[in-house]
């Protein structure tokens, strides 16, 4: 089989692809970028639970643009030192543990919840801004400001820094997830300056007088309670940009995509809101945000009999576990009461999502606002446009129209 998942076809709909994939070639290899594809549930499962085999170094190739999948983003400019720090996504074994175990105390469960109320007014605000006029995008107008700011506060930005920090974002996630060349790299290069500025500058101010946000937390540890190096520091604030923006975002989307395919669900979870919690977990699986993973192989290794020799890429492509007929019959059909279980949709093992707690909770926040402000909820397009991202999935708008109520 030919498979490429640059081509339009793909990036439209993976799902095809995939479960081609899984019945002919499960270990695939993509030889313009000697990079291998796993698709089975059970093999990416395998190669997560063994990270001596499978590296997380993977995940550096994949964030600074290295694959040779992706456009290359241009001149790096000072980020280029700063993901040459040890980052969390992209280490193993104790480094790895050393960075989680700090980070860890900015996302316990009594940190999350404290940000409940906070979540709520963000998701009520951002409907207040549209109801009047019964549509909107649901992409621009909930499920992008709901995340950014969220993150925005969980790092201590101050308000009035809320558009610039948005732009930073983006500049870079369009730097480390796009396909296309990047047609603004000069653009997103000086807006990734800028950041780097603010939070150094935000670095420094919190070892002078440390607040509570997550960067005084880290800075803490920068002085002596844990051991984090200021690069180190830095390299995380970027990774919960990348990591915790546009995955939640695309999480909303593709949960409102998925509903407004399958309106028999969507009467379903307004009639019964308590069903909120199992809507996000399905949709986490029907059309997983993050497609797909990198590790690199530490060694040569064999699977399904197919060797991948040592320094190798390998795709773990969780979209198509999560699709997978042999780990869960009925995989192909939307079911929002279904008792799911085992869904890879945050990762698995030592790596699973930091974010996963705070992802699920903002999700349930902004579907409980919607379902209780906008009745009648219908898509005014039958098209849409993807974002430009090889391994995240989300529509790049969504607009629906509504009963205000
Ligand atoms: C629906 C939303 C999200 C999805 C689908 C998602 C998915 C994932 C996945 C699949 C991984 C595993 C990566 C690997 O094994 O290499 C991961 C790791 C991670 N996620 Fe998320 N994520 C989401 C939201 C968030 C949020 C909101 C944050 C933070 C605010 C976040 C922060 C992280 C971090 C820091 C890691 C690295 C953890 C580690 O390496 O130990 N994520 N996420």
């Amino acid at each position: 089989m030919d498979y490429n998942p640059l081509s339009p076809e793909s990036r439209a709909n993976p799902y095809p692809g995939y479960t081609q994939l899984r019945s002919e070639a499960p270990v695939y290899e993509l030889e313009a970028f000697g990079v291998f594809a796993l698709s089975r549930h059970e093999d990416i499962l395998h190669a997560l639970k063994h990270p001596e085999i499978y590296s997380s170094s993977g995940m550096r190739a994949m964030m600074t643009g290295q694959t040779g999948m992706m456009g290359s983003s241009g001149d790096p400019g000072r980020m280029g030192s700063v993901t040459e720090a040890n980052s969390l996504i992209s280490s193993d074994s104790e480094i790895h543990e050393r960075l989680r175990a700090v980070v860890n105390r900015g996302f316990t469960p009594r940190r999350i919840a404290e940000l409940e109320p906070r979540i709520r007014k963000i998701a009520e605000e951002a409907i207040d801004s549209v109801a009047v006029k019964g549509e909107m995008d649901l992409v621009t107008d909930l499920a992008i400001p709901v995340p950014v700011t969220v993150i925005a506060d969980i790092l201590g930005v101050p308000r009035e820094r809320l558009r610039d920090f948005k732009r930073w974002s983006d500049a870079i996630i369009a730097s480390s997830t796009g396909v296309a060349q990047d047609d603004n790299a000069e653009a997103h290069l000086a807006a990734r300056e800028e950041f780097l500025d603010f939070f150094e500058e935000a670095i420094s101010a919190r070892r002078e007088k440390p607040g509570e946000d997550l960067i005084s937390t880290l800075v803490r540890a920068e002085k002596g309670e844990g051991t984090l190096s200021a690069g180190e520091v830095l390299s995380f604030t970027v990774l919960l940009l990348v990591a915790g923006n546009e995955t939640t975002t695309n999480l909303i989307g593709n949960t409102l995509l998925a509903l407004t395919d399958h309106p028999d669900q969507l009467e379903k979870v307004c009639a019964e809101p308590a069903l909120i919690p199992n809507l996000v977990e399905e949709a986490l699986r029907y059309d997983s945000p993050v497609q797909g993973i990198f590790r690199q192989t530490a060694c040569e290794t064999e699977i399904r009999g197919v060797k991948i020799p040592e320094g190798k890429l390998v795709m773990l492509l969780l979209g198509s576990a999560n699709r997978d007929e042999s780990w869960l019959p009925g995989a192909g059909e939307f079911d929002i009461t279904r008792d799911l279980k085992g869904h890879i949709g945050f990762g698995f093992g030592t790596h699973f999502c930091l974010g996963a707690s705070l992802a699920r909770l903002e999700a349930k926040i902004a579907l409980e606002t919607l379902f209780s402000r906008c009745a009648n909820l219908r898509r005014t397009t039958d098209t849409t446009e993807w974002i430009d991202s090889l391994i995240l999935r989300g529509p790049k708008s969504l607009p629906l129209r509504f009963d205000a109520q």
